[in-house]
């Protein structure tokens, strides 16, 4: 069951997890290393957060669709929506993957490995505005797709970056902008839903940016992503 702080019913709730689970069994053959990284991670004591099936499997043709070489990822967890990046990527792409804990770091490398992908996927592991910091020290090539998906609070900081590492026709896909309809409880000023707020802003403000938001629900609950497009 998702994290729910109740806009819906047990009963809604568990029908939005059944329809997720019927387009699921139609439309993904999710791989062994997919499965099995899942499994993986819900033995550990990772919470359940990695992006839904059928939401890696739209990341996958994202990146697919973009022809994307390299790509950036800001929240590793256990590997599991960077091992659908991997898939999607030419076998001299690259995916960078930031991670702050070391414990969500290793159990992800182990799934990457698993997977086949150690070649392809670089995880890094501190504070993500640091390592962001350290990676434009190295003047790295632009990234074609941008996945943001960790502290809700630093949000805007991670798009900064991610509009300093991109090039035109780059891919920005922001995760979890509504968390549970509390985006729009505007007197709901936790900094993980403020953080949400300033970053949509932010893409509004931003020239160089077309974008929208997408609202879901499924088996993660009621939540959505938003989704720019680098264009000057
Ligand atoms: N993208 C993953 C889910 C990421 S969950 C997937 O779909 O499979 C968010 C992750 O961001 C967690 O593992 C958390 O430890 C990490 N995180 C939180 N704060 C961070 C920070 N400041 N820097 C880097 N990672 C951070
Ligand atoms: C949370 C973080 C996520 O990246 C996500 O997909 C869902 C929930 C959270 O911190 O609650
Ligand atoms: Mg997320």
């Amino acid at each position: 069951m998702p994290n729910k702080t109740i806009p819906f019913t047990d009963a809604q709730y568990s029908k939005f997890e059944e329809v997720d689970n019927y387009i699921c069994s139609y439309l993904l053959q999710q791989d062994d290393a997919l499965e099995s990284t899942l499994k993986t991670n819900r033995g550990s004591s990772l919470d359940t957060i990695d992006v839904a099936p059928n939401q890696g499997k739209m990341l996958y043709l994202l990146a697919k669709m973009n022809k994307c070489k390299r790509i950036l990822e800001i929240g590793t967890l256990g590997g599991y929506s960077a091992i659908w990046f991997a898939k999607a990527l030419p076998s001299d792409g690259k995916l960078i993957t930031l991670e702050l804990d070391p414990k969500h770091a290793s159990i992800a490398e182990s799934n990457i490995k698993n997977a086949g992908f150690e070649n392809v996927v670089e995880v890094r592991v501190g504070p993500a505005l640091e390592s962001l910091d350290k990676m434009a020290k190295e003047s790295p090539e632009p990234f074609d797709m941008v996945f943001i998906d960790a502290d809700k609070e630093n949000n805007v900081g991670y798009l900064k970056w991610a509009l300093e590492f991109s090039h035109v026709g780059t891919l920005i896909v922001v995760d979890n902008i509504v968390r549970q309809g509390r985006l729009v409880d505007l007197e709901n000023k936790d900094p993980s839903i403020t953080g949400v707020r300033e970053v949509l802003d932010l893409m509004k403000r931003e020239k160089r940016l077309e974008f929208t938001g997408v609202q879901t629900v499924g088996s993660k609950g009621w939540d959505g992503f938003a989704m720019g497009l680098v264009i000057g």
